[in-house]
């Protein structure tokens, strides 16, 4: 078969990649002098329309084991293949004795650095269906009635779009944590667990009866019919398992009828205290009964959480209401007693939660902060959804909930589990580490560097979690000493990514993206190849990374006010480094300057100005700040618009201008998780805020009342224009050379 043409549209193309620098630094010394540092992004699992589905295993360098591409030289009467990390020769098998120039196999298409190997006769050893995933929810009853309410509803419509094989659990908590069976619609039976101390996951095995080795099991008497019979249906389990975790198809009646039950906890709450919420157990929980199924089986605990925690292990404040929740000056005081013990909490459920594979979701709704800066670890090593929200009632909450559970369809976010990356790459390239959502598998191997950027130490990282959308940055160095290659010098470099995952539709499968990019000769074609947009968003990723882990690390210097932590809540702060570590290039470039779009009669809608003299009384404006879109109409526009103008046919014109914004901005929100707040206002209307606390950069929200509004967008005001920025880092990069 003739190779086909590949249909280039965005930056990323087929292969998800972006670099800061596209020709590379040839030596360690002129590595050096770069101050941007030499870094990808890539989306493991970027869908595309071009991308070639292979259902065929890969074929593997014998030497160094990198998988046949269009990079490798083939020599097609000898039947060999070079390949072009290691230089080993290789054979083509059998089965490929009918390929030639002219009927290439999809692997070797030339222009097509992606392929999809799905990985044939993918059978688990187990009597368990693959494609089905669990979703154990966590329910914090600790609320008002009302947002219990909300978050029930929301609840009973994910049930509803669940697929039928996908597995459910579902534990309750408030002072005490609460495991419910849903094998049996009468006489249900619930496990308590104390809040108040942490328990392993050896004692809630055994708690639940599921420990193998001898623990307490539930006898046949002790309900009729027993869950005992007929095969688990949950991977590798423990006996009893399928009383906690059924198909939606077997439970949705039964634990719909239990939501309708369920009341807010009834603990008693003493005047002037906090409720006694025992998150960090009821996670323990939910990470101990998970651990009964397979490792590596596709698993996701979806928190839902109401206010932070106060009892037990994972606290992150006193029950006194007195005691503030910590700040930002705490933690750089060293004035937040509980935060270092449950950061070390969360970490260990998080390895825990890697270790067998399995994904932490937390959906939180409150006006105070509920932990997510202490949680976030966990999340991120998972790879993990996070949505902040002020109410379970707000649409920014039920529209992100409910996209989790579309599975196929335009909105999907193409859920995956049990994901592995791993890199290869040409001699003289050295891995530092990732930022992003994964965790170090901690793979030594002669491409490791030695010093180490966020998840290092290692070329292969798990990715419990991941979507379609999921971006991880990738940092090299390079360690040529510039001495002669025995393969002679070579003008190109390789690099290979390798990303094994279960796809939503439950299929195991491997893609391999291979890139080549030239070494540089010289300074000036260094500079020529410098992408300005991906270095900003990676140059905000680095700083606040450092801001994390290097004490007293001033981001001023690198230009970042727009990192800055003044005026945010801790939560607010990891909230968005989460979403700034895992977003696309595109996205992170509007959570660090947003776009704003002109509307009107007399031209195009373009770009403007991020500036009050944009506001004209004849135009819209459409503000895309990441967290919210706002659609802003001019003071004549909402005037004609009040007295009904575009209902008359001869002003069709009219129709079209306020029609135009609207549906831009839903296309910006269907693609986008968490989903943003819309907000429609005119100009002097109480709601023009939104916009113009982005215009004008001394407009930002001093009032507290908006700061205890998480998702708010008040709370990411920037201060810096990203074209000042980017002048800045180019004159950083020219420097350089
Ligand atoms: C596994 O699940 C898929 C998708 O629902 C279904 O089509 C298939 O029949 C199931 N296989 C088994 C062995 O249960
Ligand atoms: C999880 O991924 C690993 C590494 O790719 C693989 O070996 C394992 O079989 C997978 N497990 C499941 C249950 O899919
Ligand atoms: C490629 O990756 C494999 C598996 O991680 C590793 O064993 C091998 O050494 C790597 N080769 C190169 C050239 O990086
Ligand atoms: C990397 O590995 C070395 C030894 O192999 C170890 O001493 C070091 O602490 C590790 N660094 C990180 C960040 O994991
Ligand atoms: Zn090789």
């Amino acid at each position: 078969m003739a190779a086909p043409e590949l249909a280039q549209t965005e930056p990323e193309g087929i292969e998800g990649v972006r670099m800061t620098w596209l020709n590379w630094p040839r030596s360690k010394v002129e590595a050096s002098k770069c101050v941007i540092p030499i870094a990808t992004s890539i989306q493991p699992i970027r869908p595309h329309v071009d991308l070639q589905i292979l259902p065929y295993a890969p074929l593997r360098c014998k030497t160094c084991s990198a998988v046949l591409n269009p990079f490798c030289r083939v020599d097609f009467t000898a039947m060999i293949w070079i390949c072009p990390f290691c230089f080993q020769r290789n054979h083509f098998p059998q089965h490929y004795n009918s390929i030639s120039q002219t009927n290439l196999p999809a692997e070797l298409y030339p222009n097509f650095p992606s392929v999809e190997y799905l990985i044939p006769n993918y059978q688990n050893s187990q009597n368990f269906n693959q494609s089905s995933p669990i979703y154990l929810f966590i329910l914090d009853t600790c609320m008002i009635e009302e947002e219990l309410e909300f978050a029930k509803s929301s609840l009973k419509r994910a049930l509803g779009m669940l697929p039928e094989n996908a597995m459910v659990g579902f534990i309750s908590y408030g002072t005490q944590v609460q495991v419910h069976e849903l094998g049996f619609s009468e006489m249900s039976k619930v496990y308590v667990f104390r809040g108040s101390k942490d328990i392993s996951k050896d004692q809630v095995l055994e708690q639940l009866g599921l420990s193998v080795s001898g623990g307490r099991r539930p006898g046949p008497g002790m309900h009729k019919g027993g869950g005992g019979g007929g095969p688990s249906p949950v991977a590798g389990a423990g006996p009893g398992i399928n009383r906690f975790l059924l198909p939606a198809s077997e439970c949705e009646y039964t634990l719909d009828s239990l939501l309708d039950e369920l009341s807010t906890d009834q603990w008693p709450i003493a005047p002037g205290n906090r409720a006694l919420r025992c998150t960090g157990v009821a996670l323990s929980v939910g990470s101990g009964l998970l651990s009964a199924s397979m490792a590596g089986t596709g698993a996701r605990i979806i928190l839902l959480v109401g206010g932070p925690c106060t009892e037990g292990p994972g606290s992150i404040v006193s029950k006194d209401l007195s005691d503030p929740v910590r700040s930002h000056k705490d933690l750089d005081k060293d004035a937040a007693p509980f935060f270092k013990k449950a950061v070390h909490f969360y970490d260990e459920l998080g390895k825990q939660l890697v270790n067998q594979g399995h994904v932490l979701d937390v959906f939180a709704s409150a006006l105070d902060q509920v932990g997510i800066a202490e949680m976030k670890v966990a999340i991120e090593k998972t790879g993990g959804l996070v949505v902040l929200s002020e109410s379970f009632g707000h649409s920014v909450f039920k529209d992100s909930f409910k996209r989790i559970f579309e599975v196929g369809g335009e909105q999907s976010l193409g859920l995956a589990f049990n994901g592995t990356l791993e890199i290869n790459c040409s001699k003289d390239i050295k891995v530092q580490g990732i930022i992003g959502p994964c965790t170090s598998l901690e793979k030594k191997g002669p491409s490791v560097a030695s010093t180490v950027i966020g998840q290092g130490n290692t070329t292969a990282w798990k990715m419990c979690g991941l979507d379609k959308s999921t971006c991880l940055t990738i940092f090299f160095d390079v360690s040529s000493s510039e001495k002669s290659d025995p393969a002679g010098p070579s003008s190109q470099l390789y690099l290979q990514f390798l990303t094994s995952y279960q796809s939503s539709d439950g299929q195991m499968r491997l893609r391999v993206t291979t890139v080549t990019r030239r070494w540089a000769v010289g300074s000036e074609d260094l500079v020529q190849g410098f992408d300005q947009e991906v270095a900003a968003v990676i140059m905000a990723r680095l700083a606040s990374y450092k801001m994390e882990m290097e004490e007293g690390f001033d981001a001023t210097r690198w230009s970042y006010d727009a990192l800055s932590v003044f005026n945010n809540s801790p939560d607010e702060t990891a909230y968005f480094r989460i979403l700034l570590n895992r977003e696309t290039i595109s996205n992170a470039v509007v959570m660090i300057q947003p776009s704003l779009i002109s509307y009107g009669f007399d031209s195009l809608p373009g770009p403007a100005l991020l500036d009050v003299q944009s506001i004209a009384a004849d135009r819209i404006l459409l503000l895309d700040s990441y967290f919210s879109v706002v659609i802003f109409h001019g003071m004549t526009i909402a005037q004609w618009r009040n007295m009904g103008y575009q209902n008359q046919p001869e002003n069709q014109g009219f129709a079209m201008l306020l029609q135009a914004p609207q549906e831009d901005s839903q296309l910006i929100i269907r693609d986008r998780f968490p989903v943003p707040r819309l907000v429609v206002c005119d100009q002097h209307g109480s709601q023009a805020r939104f916009l113009l606390a982005k215009l004008n950069p001394s407009a930002t929200y001093s009032n507290a009342q908006d700061m205890m509004h998480p998702g708010s967008d008040v709370i990411f005001t920037d201060d810096v224009s990203l074209q000042v920025f980017i002048e800045h880092l180019q004159r950083l990069a020219v420097q350089a050379s």
